[in-house]
């Protein structure tokens, strides 16, 4: 999608005059200005519905987006150091029980990706995957000319723990996506322990990168935070990212957990980006709007369910996911159908190797986009 810069500011203009006046007013007012803002996003996605990036077709919760609104004043004007970040690194530190100094703040997770495998990687020290995986680590790695190892998902389309470990001794750095984007599959707290303890016991020197970016997504019970795991082994940490259940992703908040030392090289090795002011209230009300995150894991969840059975009806295998997308067997290219797709203006997902010639991942989006894209899945499938 292509936006002038005279068509995002008169987006963004659309945007700010339905938000600052949809707080106040009576409901035929407020109406108005939803329409507004709905029109306003409908203008900056050019009419495409966007199944493609694993965002939130839903936005933040209600009370996320008044405090941000409400904090969109002149005293943005102020903004460095900002005691909100402060506040959001405090707040973060005592939810997990942890000091400050086992937390670091970045402009989403990608820049913890990139610093971490800069930080642990090198032409003598590889990087291990799983493929297909989310791939910022992989694409990192080879940029700095360290050699990558990968793993291929087992027949289940879940993480092959035991290939992975195979492949850790000498190795710089293990990623492990769980849930793991595309496949949306997860390996329970058992597992994973089995697997940290094993690679800590081969390869001790071995760091090891657990990314839970969609964790708030996962099953209630099905899997646990890797975060015993980090206060047992220096050499392992966490990312976590606002961009996902808590729907912030054009605000760029991420962080990791792991032990002091093992933060400061991932913190020395790259540049964090800046987390803005604006940010950081709508990150510290999201982390605290316990209630809405519940709520849009089961909106999720009943989305997920529909569109499942959709393609299962039609005779398609979509392994179980945790997340806020599918990967479903197509049996064909994924470019093909994501041609097919475009024509009809929907956005899936790009080709996933080595299995783009079979499976397509589909994010999930909001009710109403979904009602829509099952129509068009149908079509171009039946
Ligand atoms: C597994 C995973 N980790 C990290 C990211 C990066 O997200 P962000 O930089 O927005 O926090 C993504 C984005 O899609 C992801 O899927």
């Amino acid at each position: 999608m292509k936006t002038t810069r005279r068509s995002f500011f008169k987006t963004l203009g659309l945007g700010i005059a339905a938000s600052a006046t949809a707080g106040t007013m009576l409901p035929r007012f407020k109406a108005e200005a939803q329409t507004l803002e709905a029109s306003a996003t409908k203008i900056f996605d050019n009419g495409i519905i966007q199944l493609n990036q694993n965002e939130s077709g839903r936005g933040p919760g209600p009370n996320t987006l008044k405090a941000i609104r409400d904090h969109a004043t002149k005293r943005i004007g102020r903004g460095y150091p900002s005691d909100y970040v402060n506040e959001l690194h405090e707040t973060i530190a005592n939810e997990f029980d942890l000091d400050k100094g086992n937390v670091l703040l970045a402009s989403g997770s990608t820049p913890l990706l990139d610093g971490s495998v800069k930080a642990f990687c090198s032409r003598t020290q590889p990087l291990v995957t799983a493929v297909p995986s989310f791939s910022t680590s992989a694409s990192m790695a080879r940029k700095i000319g360290a050699p990558v190892r990968e793993v291929v998902l087992d027949d289940s389309m879940t993480i092959d723990l035991e290939g992975m470990a195979a492949q850790a001794p000498g190795a710089g750095m293990i990623y492990l996506c769980n849930p793991n984007n595309p496949s949306g599959t997860i390996h329970g707290p058992a597992a994973i322990e089995k697997f940290v303890r094993q690679v800590m016991q081969t390869a001790p020197g071995t760091i090891i990168h657990i990314d839970e970016a969609y964790i708030d997504y996962a099953d209630p019970g099905a899997m646990e935070t890797a975060l015993p795991l980090v206060n047992e082994f220096k050499n392992v940490f966490i990312t976590r990212s606002f961009s996902k259940a808590h729907a912030m992703a054009g605000l760029r908040i991420g962080y990791a957990l792991g032990h002091a030392d093992t933060i400061s090289a991932i913190d020395n090795s790259w540049g964090m980006g800046d987390v803005t002011m604006l940010g950081a209230v709508g990150a510290l009300t999201s982390f605290k709007d316990k209630a809405h995150i519940e709520w849009e894991r089961k909106e999720n969840a009943e989305i997920k369910a529909l569109v499942t059975k959709t393609f299962e009806d039609m005779g398609f295998e979509v392994p179980k996911s945790h997340t806020n997308h599918l990967f479903v067997n197509l049996k064909r290219p994924a470019s093909e159908f994501r041609e097919a797709c475009l024509s009809e203006k929907i956005a899936v997902g790009r080709d996933f190797p080595p299995m783009e010639n079979s499976h397509c991942r589909i994010s999930l989006g909001s009710r109403e986009e979904m009602t829509q894209a099952i129509e068009v899945f149908k079509k171009i499938l039946s």
